[in-house]
């Protein structure tokens, strides 16, 4: 099928879609963009790209709606386990050190860039399995993607996409019903889906990690880095953040710490 976008097409969009998001889109990724961009033209049954960048610039939904038809929204359970194995064994266990005699005894997790919400779940059955009273948690899982979002907040999962949660947790925590599996109400209620555009949107406040894990990748140094000093002033002392194992701060000159610990490698805020 032809290119929808001429070079000049191109230019615009991409900028507008960095400077609305952080995502960065290159002469590689081209025909992503070229063919989600066709499908929005499909829907919105207007003849010209021009006349589609026109809508999007008036718009403010079909902004959010074509932000959301660029993003890539894989992601699975358990994704990159030896995270969580870093997660369990040591992030946990430094955290409740740290809370130890002190009257807060929540510990806040957020789940940024969540896309439909295998992160996050995965982050609530862990905890729920091993924090003991007197500690406590909640998790805010965000992103841009509307639609991704939704699948998050109903919490069902097809039967294909199960796949890598350990079966004592799928038995404790999911409902089997028709072609899937439903997330419990006690691992659902505690979980605020949000809308919050990680280019835009301030950060949140004392929180204990951050995992934004595959999120920074389609993102300029430029935009990484903005995001990465919000997620500083947005985590509590001794916390820690997690990014994409693919991913890395190295050369960035920001004030997180390198850590290496026996599972998985992570950042922490150390003051
Ligand atoms: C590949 S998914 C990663 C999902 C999950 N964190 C994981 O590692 O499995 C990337 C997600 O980042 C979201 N995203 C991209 N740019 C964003 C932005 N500026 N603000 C919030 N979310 C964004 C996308 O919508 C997408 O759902």
């Amino acid at each position: 099928m032809a290119d929808l976008l001429t070079d000049s097409d191109f230019d615009l969009f991409r900028k507008v879609i960095y400077d609305e998001s952080g995502i960065t889109f290159s002469s590689s990724n081209r025909s992503i963009l070229d063919s989600r961009l066709k499908e929005r033209l499909r829907e919105t049954q207007l003849p010209h790209v021009q006349d589609y960048y026109k809508l999007i610039m008036s718009d403010k939904e079909e902004m959010k709606t074509m932000l959301d038809a660029v993003t890539t929204n894989l992601t699975r359970f358990f994704r990159n386990q030896p995270h969580f194995d870093a997660f369990i064994n040591y992030v946990v266990p430094h955290i409740i050190q740290y809370k130890q005699g002190k009257p807060d005894t929540k510990v806040r997790v957020w789940s940024a860039g969540c896309s439909t919400g295998e992160e996050p779940y995965t982050i609530a059955m862990i905890l729920k399995d091993i924090l003991k009273p007197p500690y406590s948690f909640e998790i805010v899982a965000s992103d841009l993607s509307l639609k991704s979002l939704m699948v998050g907040q109903q919490g069902f999962y097809s039967d294909a996409r199960i796949v890598g949660i350990p079966d004592a947790y799928l038995a404790r925590f999911f409902t089997k019903v028709e072609g899937g599996y439903q997330v419990k109400d006690e691992i659902k209620n505690t979980i605020r889906f949000d809308y919050h555009n990680l280019k835009h949107d301030a950060g949140l406040r004392n929180l204990d990690v951050i995992f934004c894990r595959n999120v920074l990748i389609y993102f300029d140094e430029a935009a990484q880095k903005a995001v990465v000093n919000k997620f500083y002033d947005s985590l509590a002392p001794k916390s820690f953040l997690y990014i994409g194992h693919s991913e890395s701060l190295f050369g960035m000159n920001t004030k997180f710490e390198f850590l290496k610990t026996d599972w998985a490698t992570l950042y922490q805020k150390n003051e």
